[in-house]
């Protein structure tokens, strides 16, 4: 059998060339050559063949059925959050991340909900060993009956072998391992990797089982995986979080079957991930003290509100040129902030360093989380303490204005329940707040220079 050979091409010029090179000659592009089969229609005379190509049918849509699509509520409550209410039959769910975030964790721990006697589950691993995948079953306390390991890597020879059976589900850890043979690439590269993921849709649809796979990503997204995926498969979720630290969040990025805005919240530890079900108040600390340079933001993630501690540090630049660094939140995002409130609250911001971080790295990525960052900053800036028990909630406009925020009175409702005494919010959104919340002073601001003088407890001897 011929192999079907790739070429590559800029994605700039679409100059072609036979190996991948980082610069493209044509047009001077870097990075922007992305492997493909040189010819689609041998590739699809061979696979799907001619004559079944060329008869299309069309079916008229309100001649198909209605009915919902089966779904099956898992343990794993926050999994089952994230995949929209349930994992459905037929699916297939790409999981990517960083490599150790804990993806094979998770898997390993789904695999072993779904195994039953009757309907066993199916683990193609082309990076574990059996043995390794049953001592890591053993160390989580895991049942580990009924699913059973393909070290094989061909796709063929798994789906050859998954034909014949009838599995509750099929995991493949990870797609960047496994290669159809009649592709002339490597393992990892796109056109495997795409090519090995439809294969397994077609069999996830044909079959009516749940496939998941599992897909490496690093830091820039460059390896062939998660990214060239997202518009095969059904569902891409994205697991989060900082190696050293212990939470991991799982974030939908894609999902044909629900709503993308819920996260799932977990602790990597000695049992592996253990699901965070009232997630609201781990990523705050104890806030009896005073406290400089740090301020709560109530966000919304889906329909969960979540707390979430911001904090900064404005220090003297030492080589001139002044450095903004940031975990968790976007860097862009500080960048605007401290020329927002450098210009429109006076405070020199131009000769200092800024360091802005999220408790436990968390990924922020709501504006409504300006206003709280403001006040961090002005109370390291001024080496004040932030009035205590406080949050602030508000996007922050280029002349300094506070923008309302969606959903506010959910906000303040669980940052009462917390017992946070004062909230700062948009005053454009004050009026609208119809519920009381005893002990709790919500003070509206007009502008962040007014949230600043609200947030940060004034020093009398300075
Ligand atoms: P893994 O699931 O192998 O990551 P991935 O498949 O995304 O590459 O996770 C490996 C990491 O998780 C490893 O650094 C050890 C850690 N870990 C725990 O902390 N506790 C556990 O119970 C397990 C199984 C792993
Ligand atoms: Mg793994």
């Amino acid at each position: 059998m011929a192999k079907i050979k790739t070429i590559f091409k800029c994605a700039e010029c679409g100059a072609t060339v036979p190996r991948w090179q980082g610069k493209c000659d044509e047009c001077g592009a870097w990075n922007s050559f992305i492997e493909e089969m040189q010819s689609a229609a041998a590739f699809f005379a061979r696979t799907v063949g001619v004559s079944s190509a060329l008869a299309a049918e069309a079916i008229a849509l309100n001649e198909v059925g209605n009915e919902e699509d089966k779904r099956r509520l898992l343990k794993l409550g926050e999994l089952s959050r994230v995949l929209g209410g349930g994992l459905v039959e037929g699916s297939v769910t790409l999981i990517g991340g960083e490599p150790g975030i804990g993806k094979s964790t998770l898997l390993l721990q789904l695999c072993a909900e779904m195994a039953t006697a009757q309907y066993p589950v199916y683990y193609i691993s082309g990076e574990e060993s059996p043995r390794q995948i049953n001592l890591r079953a053993l160390r989580l306390s895991l049942d580990n009956k009924n699913i059973y390991v393909i070290s094989q890597t061909n796709v063929n020879a798994c789906l050859a072998l998954l034909q014949e059976k009838k599995p509750s589900l099929v995991v493949v850890d990870s797609v960047q391992t496994i290669f159809a043979p009649e592709i002339d690439s490597a393992p990892g590269s796109v056109s495997q990797v795409r090519e090995c993921a439809i294969r397994m849709l077609n069999y996830a649809k044909e079959s009516d089982v749940p496939v998941f796979l599992s897909g490496h990503v690093n830091k820039e997204g460059l390896v062939a995986g998660p990214r060239v995926l997202e518009h095969v498969v059904d569902t891409v979720l994205y697991l989060e979080g900082e190696k050293f630290n212990s939470f991991r969040i799982l974030r939908a990025a894609k999902n044909r079957f629900g709503s993308v805005s819920e996260v799932g919240i977990f602790v990597m530890g000695e049992c592996g991930l253990q699901e965070v079900t009232n997630p609201s108040s781990i990523f705050i600390g104890d806030h009896e003290e005073e406290n400089e340079g740090s301020c709560v933001v109530p966000l919304l993630e889906g329909t969960r509100p979540l707390l979430v501690e911001l904090q900064a540090l404005v220090s003297p630049t030492i080589f001139g040129l002044p450095r903004r660094v940031t975990t968790g939140f976007d860097t862009s995002r500080l960048v605007m902030l401290a020329s927002v409130i450098a210009r429109r609250a006076f405070l020199k911001l131009g000769d200092k360093d800024i360091m802005a971080s999220s408790a436990g790295g968390i990924k922020v990525g709501e504006p409504a989380a300006d206003l709280a960052m403001a006040i961090a900053i002005a109370s390291s800036a001024k080496a004040l303490p932030v009035q205590p028990k406080l949050v602030a909630i508000g996007e922050v406009g280029l002349s300094g204005e506070i923008r309302p925020v969606a959903d506010l009175e959910r906000r303040l409702k669980e940052a009462h329940r917390l017992g946070f005494k004062m909230a700062i919010v948009p005053e454009r959104s004050f009026k609208d707040i119809k519920t009381s919340f005893n002990g709790m002073h919500i003070l509206p601001a007009p502008t962040v220079k007014q949230a600043i003088i609200l947030g940060i407890k004034q020093d009398n001897n300075k």
